[in-house]
């Protein structure tokens, strides 16, 4: 468990977070509730925390190529391979923090090339 303050709102629906170790993420608030995503699109990493929250603030819309994620489990509405990172919301010692685990390892360039060629990128 890697734990990551929300810090206050201070009137913003959408804002960004760092872990130390360098990971960003984004948190929505939506109708009082925090929800919390990896900071990048899975599909080329576009900035979520830009993106437009639609259908009453059920899904998230990247704001590069407007793919389509429910805020709520990261599914990907047009292409399921793209799941994007979701993360609890749990309260420590009265602040509410996000639970983003620890760190994966990047895929190698030879992982990369071999989902391009598969056409999973
Ligand atoms: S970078 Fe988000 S849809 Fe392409």
């Amino acid at each position: 468990m890697s734990l990551v303050p929300l810090g206050a709102s201070d009137g913003r629906t959408a804002w960004t977070v760092e872990a130390p170790d360098g990971r960003a993420f984004a948190v929505f608030l939506v109708d009082g509730e925090h929800h919390v995503t990896d900071a990048a699109c899975p599909h080329n990493k576009g900035p979520l925390v830009e993106g437009w929250l639609r259908d009453e603030g059920r899904t998230l819309v990247c704001p590069w190529h407007w793919f389509r994620y429910d805020l709520r489990t990261g599914d990907c509405h047009n292409l399921p391979r793209y799941r994007l990172g979701v993360h609890p919301v749990v309260e420590r010692d009265g602040a509410l923090c996000a639970d983003v685990g620890e760190p994966t390892a990047a895929p190698s360039l030879a992982e990369r090339l071999r989902a391009h060629a598969r056409g999973e990128d």
